[in-house]
């Protein structure tokens, strides 16, 4: 069953054992962030915290705040309500390689695949839970009516050095004015005032190209800001998932129950009815104000930059409500869990695009688009780059800044094998290649901003015809009999 609410997911987290509750009050200022930063580094992810009586400059806040909730492979699994992601991965995979059913058992598969299908349709509702308390916001001056603004949510203070409290888990709800298409996507908020805050879209996501297009037809941009509900709306917010294909419909997929979509109370959005908060709003076009300092998962902090306003017009929100958060930083961090879960769910993506892929993993150390590993099927010369223009042609692996290419019998999540395979098996000049492609916003290295140069290394063995002369050495390994016998020895000697 679907999740039916935040609170719902935080229950099945703490029924696992996922979950630590926070009951002594704690500063929204640094110390939430200090005390999650802790739990992320611990083993494995640490546990979900739930801080029942955060406050915000001393004052208790109205609402419970839930932080590292995806911070784990096994929570990530929990948000999914999977076995583990690559169930998700196989079920992907069923659809891609969908055909008439030739047999019974392959009908029955791909009947129960279609089911699932089904729910990919959102159903579309009056009025929701997310709308069982509405604030709405006069147009500037504020009057005093307003009861709840900005400033009563907890919202985190991450850094030190950060231009002030940002929001850190927004599902940003906008819509291209051309098509009418949706998009949901992830984009951090810094708060200004009670009522306004930055919307951070950097310029390569879709949330920007929408935001260009309301500029040049001159009209205001209707946004709505959700936070929490079931996890599947903010897992799809941040998967790259290609411009045009409805992350509402992805959502509806992974959770097999249709999402019940509600219209806003004062834009013309709708949005998930079971979510927490709905932050209601508008950004003004070619109005910008500055954003950041921010302490970013590159583990620097970002810059300050401009960046569009989203200006409030209503907060709804559940009367039980639950503020999901999360802090970037130097990793490992819970984001780390997201990128790797996205990645393995869309693993037989990349597979149809490149059959010769085995696997592929971004591990933390290069915080998403820095390091990316790729194990393939090598049957031809130069085909490893092959696989790594191909892989920088595609949506946001454009960012990838190296990419080692290694064997298939080379484990891609065990770093010290591809840094073995990497020094041993290449000759830096004839096996790496410099291209010039987009580069990730946040990346400080590049001289400027946008823009940069990308490695990539082929450190497979080499065929005839890539220009070695000699013959490949063969790696060591033991006999399959002697493995077996030592296991026997050893199971008897305890
Ligand atoms: C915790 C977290 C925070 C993020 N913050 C931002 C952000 O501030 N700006 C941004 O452009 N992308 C941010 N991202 C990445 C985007 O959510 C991601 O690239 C997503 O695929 C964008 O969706 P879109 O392709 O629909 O634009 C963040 C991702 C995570 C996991």
């Amino acid at each position: 069953m679907a999740y039916g609410s935040f609170r719902q997911f935080l229950d099945a987290l703490e029924k696992a054992g996922e979950l630590t509750r926070v009951s002594v009050p704690v500063e929204t200022d640094l110390l939430i962030a200090e005390w999650a930063n802790r739990e992320m580094k611990s083993p494995g992810g640490g546990k979900a915290l739930l801080f029942e009586n955060p406050t915000v400059d001393g004052k208790p806040s109205k609402f419970p705040l839930a932080i590292n909730t995806m911070g784990s492979r096994r929570r990530m699994a929990l948000a999914l309500q999977v076995e583990s992601v690559e169930d998700l991965a196989q079920q992907i995979q069923l659809i891609l390689k969908a055909k008439p059913p030739t047999d019974l058992r392959e009908g029955w598969s791909l009947l129960k695949q279609g089911l699932h299908l089904l729910h990919a349709r959102p159903k579309h509702s009056k009025e929701g839970a997310c709308q069982e308390v509405v604030h709405r916001f006069a147009e500037r001056p504020m009057s005093n009516s307003e009861g709840l603004t900005l400033a009563d949510l907890p919202i985190l203070k991450c850094w030190p050095k950060d231009g002030g409290r940002f929001i850190t888990l927004p599902n940003v709800h906008t819509r291209d004015p051309d098509t009418g298409a949706r998009n949901l996507g992830m984009y951090r908020m810094q708060i200004y005032d009670e009522r306004t805050t930055g919307m951070h879209w950097q310029v390569h996501k879709v949330g920007a190209r929408h935001g260009q297009r309301y500029y040049e037809r001159g009209e205001r941009m209707p946004v709505a800001v959700c936070l929490g509900g079931d996890p599947a709306y903010t897992f799809a917010a941040t998967a790259p998932l290609p411009d045009g294909l409805d992350e509402i419909l992805f959502a509806g997929f992974i959770r097999k129950k249709s999402v019940d979509l509600v219209p806003c109370k004062t834009v013309e959005l709708e949005v998930p009815s079971d979510v927490d908060f709905v932050l209601e709003g508008y950004v003004q076009p070619g109005e910008t104000h500055p954003e950041g300092p921010f302490g970013d998962h590159t583990g620097f902090y970002t810059a300050v930059e401009d960046y569009p306003v989203f200006h409030l017009t209503a907060i709804t929100h559940r009367r039980d409500a639950i503020y999901p958060t999360t802090i970037v930083g130097i990793p490992p961090m819970e984001d780390f869990y997201m990128g790797d879960a996205s990645v393995r769910i869309f693993l037989p993506v990349f597979k149809m695009n490149f059959p010769e892929l085995v696997d592929m993993t971004l591990p933390p150390e290069g915080v998403f688009h820095n390091l990316v590993f790729v194990s393939i099927r090598k049957q031809y010369p130069y085909q490893a780059f092959k696989v790594m223009h191909g892989l920088w042609g595609m949506g946001q692996m454009m960012f990838s800044k190296y990419i080692v290419v290694v064997d298939e019998d080379c484990d891609v999540h065990n770093t010290s094998e591809v840094l073995f395979r990497l020094c041993a098996n290449t000759d830096p000049e004839r096996d790496s290649t410099i291209i010039r492609n987009p580069s990730d916003s946040l990346d400080h290295a590049p001289s400027s901003q946008n823009i940069g140069s990308h490695m990539g290394f082929d450190a497979t063995r080499k065929l005839p015809g890539e220009n070695y002369h000699r013959s490949w050495p063969e790696l060591l390994k033991m006999t399959d009999e002697a493995q077996k016998l030592v296991d026997a020895l050893q199971k008897k000697a305890g």
